[in-house]
């Protein structure tokens, strides 16, 4: 006996087969339920995605976060009634990856296949991911390291520079981080859109040294609840953790984009141009 993938195990009242004495082929069940537990959960996911004729204001009303996409990708307030479609139009942006984009943050088990990766066009992805850079160093770490620094005088001498120490070396990470991926990634992205082919960098290099920014901030939260002395005000620290919880679940979404979307379709490009 030999259960096929695809096989619907789905049924309530499927008959469980005897295992004892079956061909040491079968399958592991597991393997089938996982298979057909993808595909009914892609096709449910499909579902309820965000689409490009739902106005953008309600979008925003079901994700409030998506407010923090719209300067990456230009687009000013005081859209009205304007579908997403429409407002992509006017401001000469892919509806398809501003879209995907607002799916990835907003439903958390949604990673789009290669095939939704390919067909969409990418022309501005790494000009979203800088502006995502832009937003978290100009933007989210300068205002941490304010609360940080706020924070810091009221402790002791030695905590207050440990934890000021702490954040000013995570903020280095971050600027390196960035400035390995606008020097050799987003520009490696560029030319092969533009058609080139020769080109020292492959992608291959990229994921292995891919590093996770965001658990570092989770380590710094876990700080701020085990180990601030009594008397530090307490608006001010739960300001700071509100703030370093936010950016990192942006961070998180930033690295999958990077991680699932920005690799697959470069991995691609390079097999098209042959590199
Ligand atoms: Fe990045
Ligand atoms: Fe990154």
């Amino acid at each position: 006996m030999f259960l096929e993938a695809g096989t619907d195990m789905d049924n309530d009242n499927m008959q469980v087969p005897d295992l004892d004495g079956l061909d040491l082929q079968l399958r592991p069940p597991c393997t089938i339920f996982t298979k057909n537990k993808i595909k009914s959960e892609e096709k449910e996911m499909r579902n309820y995605l965000f689409s490009e004729n739902m106005k953008m204001a309600d979008l925003i009303l079901i994700k409030p976060s998506i407010i923090l996409l719209l300067p990456r990708f230009n687009i000013p307030l005081g859209f009205g009634d304007k579908s997403v479609k429409d407002l992509c139009m006017a401001h000469g942006i892919s509806s398809g990856l501003f879209l995907m984009i607002c799916n990835i943050y907003s439903f958390d088990n949604y990673v789009p296949s290669q095939d939704v990766v390919n067909s969409i066009d990418m022309s501005m992805l790494d000009c979203y991911l800088e502006k995502s850079h832009r937003y978290y160093l100009d933007q989210r770490l300068p205002h941490i390291a304010n609360h940080i620094s706020r924070i810091a005088g009221e402790m002791n001498n030695r905590a207050g520079e440990i934890l000021k120490c702490f954040f000013e070396e995570y903020n280095n990470e971050v600027i390196a981080h960035f400035r390995y991926e606008e020097q050799n990634v987003f520009p490696h992205l560029k030319r092969l859109l533009s058609g080139e082919v020769a080109d020292d960098y492959s992608i291959t290099a990229y994921l292995p040294s891919h590093t996770n920014i965001e658990d570092k901030l989770d380590d710094l939260t876990q700080i701020m609840f085990k180990y601030l002395p009594e008397g530090v005000k307490t608006y001010e620290t739960i300001g700071a953790v509100f703030d370093i919880l936010q950016l990192s679940e942006d961070l998180k979404k930033h690295s999958l984009i990077e991680e699932k979307v920005l690799i697959p379709f470069v991995e691609h490009l390079e097999k098209i141009r042959g590199k």
